[in-house]
């Protein structure tokens, strides 16, 4: 194996493939970050029986087992976190800074799951019949499949290999083929860690070959990318009797009310809406302002974007980085062209001047949107932000609501009472009070409701409901 040829890991050995595909840096089309290898069903299927097996013994080793590989894991993560950020960077195209910290994120994720494999506990209640105890414990689902997209190329297959593994369960990663270069760092750094042969394996490929087969085949589906291709999976699993999990979509709202700390409001938009390129399902992409502060707010953040540094990723000083492919580039930039053939007033943006080289869009905000604008309707997954003028807090509220997502949302206020009544009435999975929508902590539950996510929490000790299945057992005294 050259440095740039990266195999899969099929049942514990590296396997090299018929098809290959090329990865390039978004900030520089001439660098080849690596060939990947492509998996054909003959090579998922290995990797399913493989699985199969060792997930007997992984599910019965020690809970001091599973702690001390996860810990390994996390600690060479952490110990190689400047490494993974460069890689991070230079494939899918995030800040160093913020590269390096998803990089730590992965690492903490993993180390949270080693303590959480000691930390499974049950229940026992005494039965209604005389002399009969009731034990009610959880056990691995079993095989889980997990497919992750390439905006958090590490960050997101952690935090579904991580739990899986700590309740016992076996895995194979099908990760996005935007990026596969983190995952496969990670699948190195598990088989470095001690993890038993076959327990994990890494599937690179489309996932038009590999995608349907991984959902029929195992026994639980954890999905994060499109909706489009969320409720595939959410068909394919279903028609299986598969367990299935899916985080999707965004079109978070962040709300700034006349009363906010206006530099606290524009840092949490700029933050939310633009880093990472806005490639994040938590972006605010929505930002619904009361009158009174509007031209005050759009003024001060359009100026804000206009500072923004973009580049190369991994210069010193950079703040945005590209898109993270020619298809992401493609659609952001139809998105931008709708905007204003719609009649969006653009305040900052397009005309900026950008590297000439690169997949690169400059920050971009609306003014003047209204609701059935294409741009606040669907998700954008890039650097364009709205903002919606309203009247109040309740005309803010409404419109904060009027979408068919609900994964994040944020309020921008100094009125406790405010903060308080949005908190219970948003329509959302997670709220934040003068805070970025984006940007969260990996030891709570994170997921959404309406059609941004499907099935149990991610992360946490919530994990544990998808990860595992509960079992009653009945025992005379
Ligand atoms: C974050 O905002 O910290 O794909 C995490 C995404 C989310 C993760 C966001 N699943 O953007």
């Amino acid at each position: 194996m050259t440095e740039s040829r990266f195999p899969n890991l099929i049942g514990g050995a590296w396997r090299e493939a018929e098809q290959w595909s090329e990865n390039r840096n978004p900030s520089d089309p001439s660098d080849l970050v690596g060939r990947f290898a492509c998996a054909d069903l003959a090579d998922l299927g290995d990797a399913i029986s493989a699985a199969r097996q060792a997930q007997y013994a992984w599910a019965a080793a020690s809970p001091q087992t599973r702690f001390d590989v996860l810990d390994k894991a996390g600690d060479l993560i952490l110990a190689r976190k400047a490494q993974l950020g460069d890689l991070l960077a230079r494939e899918e195209g995030k800040s160093l800074p913020e590269a390096i910290g998803e990089a730590a994120r992965a690492g903490m994720i993993f180390k949270f799951f080693a303590g959480e494999a000691l930390r499974l506990g049950g229940e026992i209640l005494p039965s209604v019949r005389d002399g009969i105890k009731v034990e009610i414990t959880r056990e691995p689902v079993g095989l889980v499949g997990a497919i992750t997209p390439w905006n958090f190329p590490i960050a997101i297959p952690a935090w579904k290999t991580a739990p899986a593994l700590a309740y016992g369960n076996a895995v194979v990663l099908k990760p996005a083929e935007v990026a596969p270069g983190c995952a496969w760092k990670l699948a190195e750094i598990l088989v470095e860690a001690g993890l038993l042969a076959g327990v994990f394996s890494l599937v690179m490929g489309p996932g038009r070959v590999l995608g349907a087969a991984l959902c029929q085949q195992v026994d639980a589906v954890s999905f994060t990318g499109s909706t489009g291709v969320g409720h595939q999976v959410l068909a394919a699993a279903t028609g299986a009797g598969v367990k299935v999990q899916l985080e999707m979509g965004g079109k978070n709202p962040m709300i700034v009310l006349d009363d906010a700390d206006i530099d606290l409001a524009v840092n949490c938009a700029l933050q939310s809406a633009f880093f990472s390129t806005g490639q994040r399902c938590t972006a605010s992409s929505r930002l619904i302002v009361t009158d009174g502060v509007a031209d005050r707010f759009v003024e001060r953040l359009a100026a804000a974007c206009d500072a923004l540094v973009v580049g190369d990723p991994r210069a010193p000083g950079t703040q945005i980085g590209p898109v993270a492919s020619e298809a992401q580039y493609a659609s952001v930039r139809g998105y931008i062209d709708g905007a204003v053939a719609q009649g969006a007033r653009m305040v900052a943006g397009a005309a900026g001047s950008i590297p000439n080289q690169g997949l690169f869009i400059r920050p971009t905000l609306f003014d003047r949107t209204s609701p059935e604008m294409t741009i606040n309707r669907e998700e954008v997954f890039g650097p364009v932000a709205s903002v919606l003028r309203v009247a109040d807090y309740d005309a803010a509220l409404a419109a904060a609501n009027a979408t068919e997502f609900g994964l994040t949302a944020g309020i921008c206020t100094t009125s406790l009472a405010r903060a308080e009544h949005f908190k219970r009435h948003a329509q959302a999975g997670m709220v934040m009070v003068n805070l970025p929508t984006a940007g969260v902590d990996y030891h709570v539950p994170f997921g959404g409701r309406k059609a941004s996510s499907y099935g149990a929490r991610e992360q946490g000790s919530y994990a544990r409901e998808f990860f595992t299945t509960v079992k009653t057992a009945y025992q005379s005294a």
